[in-house]
């Protein structure tokens, strides 16, 4: 099987965590003309949500009014004024987020929008942009492979084109102004078998928590300038 086969996700990818609603989100004052952002996010073990609440935080502190919400649950992106999308690999990008990007790409080609993908590997191979879209990569994640000249299986699987390029597919023709890899957590007591099979044999994860909040809180912190530039 070569890199560009990224299987869809198997089993179910019900929400582990309770989701974000938007009163419980959006708590705090807001201006009449704030920046309206929606915030999306998928999570299959629970661990992106909190990704997705500092890039809010962030976002909020920066004056803008966000919206975040679960993916399956998640309004249309019409009448906001930008959108952020998230969520983690899984065996392809989070099927709830990617099902949400493919569902509204009307919306998003008129709306600027950012994503964000957590993972437990990436390839580092030196680009900014995967097919002109640029690219921010946590360095907790990012990876150099070990023989650049001919790269092994599960590093040419963990290359950003090969993540971002089936995102992008779906969400074409839109296009992200910014799209972020974060070093997500690995937690095996809350993996079935085939789950902890994958992890650990065919993308070689490293179990535990990565999260880089310092990577995660600066991509955050720049993201309103991105989307209202
Ligand atoms: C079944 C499964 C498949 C995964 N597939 C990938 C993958 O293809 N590439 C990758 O880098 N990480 C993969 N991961 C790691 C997750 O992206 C990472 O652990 C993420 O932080 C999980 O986020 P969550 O806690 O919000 O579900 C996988 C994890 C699981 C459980």
């Amino acid at each position: 099987m070569g890199p560009d086969v990224t299987p869809e996700p198997a089993g179910d990818d019900a929400q582990a965590r309770p989701s974000r609603t938007a009163s419980a989100a959006s708590a705090g004052p807001t201006t009449a003309n704030a920046f309206r952002i929606l915030l999306v996010y998928a999570t299959r073990h629970g661990s992106t949500v909190e990704v997705a609440d500092a890039i809010a935080e962030e976002l909020r502190s920066g004056g803008n009014e966000v919206d975040q919400r679960p993916a399956a649950e998640a309004p249309s992106p019409a009448g906001y004024d930008a959108v952020v999308v998230g969520g983690p690999m899984i065996m392809g990008w989070h099927r709830e987020a990617a099902r949400f990007v493919t569902r509204h790409r009307a919306d998003l080609e008129r709306l600027p929008t950012a994503l964000f993908i957590t993972a437990a590997s990436l390839t580092e191979t030196g680009e900014s942009d995967v097919q002109g879209v640029p690219i921010v990569k946590d360095p907790w994640l990012a990876k150099a492979p070990r023989d650049a000249a001919k790269l092994r299986y599960k590093e040419r699987y963990a290359l950003p084109q090969h993540y971002l390029g089936a995102v992008l597919k779906k969400a074409a023709p839109g296009r992200p102004r910014s799209v972020a890899f974060f070093a997500g957590s690995l937690d095996l007591t809350t993996m079935n078998l085939f789950e902890k099979a994958f992890v650990l044999l065919v993308i070689g994860a490293t179990p535990g928590d990565g999260r880089n909040w310092k990577a995660i809180r600066e991509w955050g912190a720049g993201l309103g300038e991105v989307l209202t530039a």
